[in-house]
């Protein structure tokens, strides 16, 4: 019996975060996006990872503290640990440039972080951070120097380590007998139900549902205890965690709830992903077609968000520079650049220039922020185009 069952052929796709200087690079980089559902663990991971170091490295454009929304979630999220489980320590595996570990500046505050641009901002700020990548060698290396840890706090960065049975090993070890540790990812549910198919592109190895996190955490030492979803990345989940052999865990039935929901949902079976795999394939078809007839109408289109999500589908769906002028991004790192594989032009972001009626969605998980900010584009007759959760013109 097949272990793992494949129910979706992305296509061809490029580094997301490799944002190119030159519009027609030579040798530029390709892998094949296939996503698998595994029949033992209930994971859905990508068929073949994409090497680490391809993807994380000092040209890392990703900047956490770029968003406003995050920023202020990330502050809130700080004030809540404290008050809550009272640390004396943490450790942020995947720091980026420090949004949410600067909270912490009166107990002792640890960063990992491999991209080492990254991790240059957080150490030149006063943040112990270890430029490497989350390994056991590494949790070793920080349990012998700061001593164990109370809390463990991973943003969407551990649907990034492939061997997931090491990195959940390596923080139960590193964690203090009563720690805790808080994994916060995309819902795979949410996925589902958004037919968010761009959450899969090479950083993101897993999409993770509540079950599957549950069957390989418990191999590890670690049992969930509690859960909060979060709008943030479209939908993702907060998920707490305490070592398996702290004999006073208390487990909030929200855990339960979450399982019942995902068993209701078909979750654990391939039914649910072979469903989803057809939708996904429609919504292509419904998206290039909008792109086409306003293409015929001889509309210009640009793009508002040069996220790694919206590489997905543009690769996906093939929608070049033929289709969309520019893009709109305020991320420095990304300006001045072409998108990978669909090589479009980014620009500084500023207001919405008057001969532009149509603009794509590239940062649809930002779509409240976004449609506050372009009140007047929108009262002009301005309209977004976005693939979630159907591709539509709003
Ligand atoms: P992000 O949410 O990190 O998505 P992904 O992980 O898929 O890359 O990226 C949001 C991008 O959108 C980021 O490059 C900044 C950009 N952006 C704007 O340009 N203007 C805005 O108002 C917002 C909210 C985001």
């Amino acid at each position: 019996m097949k272990t793992k069952v494949q129910f979706l052929d992305l296509g061809k796709q490029p580094i997301t975060n490799n944002f190119l200087i030159k519009k027609n690079p030579k040798n530029e980089f390709f892998y094949s996006l296939k996503l698998i559902f595994h029949k033992g663990s209930k994971l859905v991971s990508l068929a073949k990872f994409v090497p680490p170091k391809k993807m994380f490295n000092e040209r890392y454009a990703h900047r956490a503290s770029a968003s406003k929304t995050m920023s202020l979630a990330y502050s809130k999220l700080a004030k809540s640990i404290k008050k809550r489980f009272k640390p004396k320590s943490i450790l942020e595996i995947g720091s980026n440039d420090g949004v949410f570990i600067k909270h912490f500046k009166k107990i002792k505050n640890l960063g990992v972080e491999p991209c080492k641009n990254l991790a240059s901002i957080t150490k030149q700020a006063g943040l112990k951070t270890y430029d490497e990548f989350w390994t056991q060698k590494i949790a070793k290396k920080i349990v012998n120097q700061n001593g164990k840890v109370d809390v463990i706090y991973s943003a969407n960065t551990i649907s990034h380590i492939h061997n997931l049975n090491e990195t959940f090993k390596a923080i139960d070890y590193t964690l203090h007998e009563n720690g805790v540790f808080i994994l916060e990812d995309p819902s795979l549910v949410e996925v589902l139900k958004n037919k968010s198919y761009d959450q899969f592109y090479d950083e993101h190895a897993y999409v993770f549902s509540i079950s599957a996190l549950k069957n390989i955490t418990k191999e590890t030492g670690l049992k969930m205890f509690d859960i909060e979803k979060l709008k943030t990345h479209g939908g993702s989940n907060r998920i707490y965690f305490k070592k398996t052999s702290n004999k006073k865990i208390r487990v909030s039935k929200v855990v339960s709830d979450h399982l019942i929901k995902e068993k209701k949902l078909g979750i654990n079976k391939i039914k649910v992903y072979k469903d989803f795999s057809k939708e996904v394939k429609n919504s292509k078809k419904k998206l290039i077609k909008i792109f086409e007839n306003l293409k015929k109408n001889k509309e210009k289109i640009i793009g508002y968000g040069a996220t790694y999500k919206s590489s997905t589908v543009l690769n996906y769906c093939n929608l070049n520079n033929k289709y969309i002028d520019y893009f709109l991004d305020t991320t420095p790192t990304k300006i001045g650049k072409f998108t990978p594989g669909t090589h479009i032009p980014i620009f500084k972001y500023k207001k919405i220039s008057d001969d532009i009626r149509y603009v794509f969605l590239g940062a649809w998980n930002f779509k409240d922020e976004i449609f506050k900010k372009e009140k007047k584009f929108i009262k002009r007759g301005g309209k977004f185009i976005s693939h979630v959760p159907y591709p539509k013109i709003i």
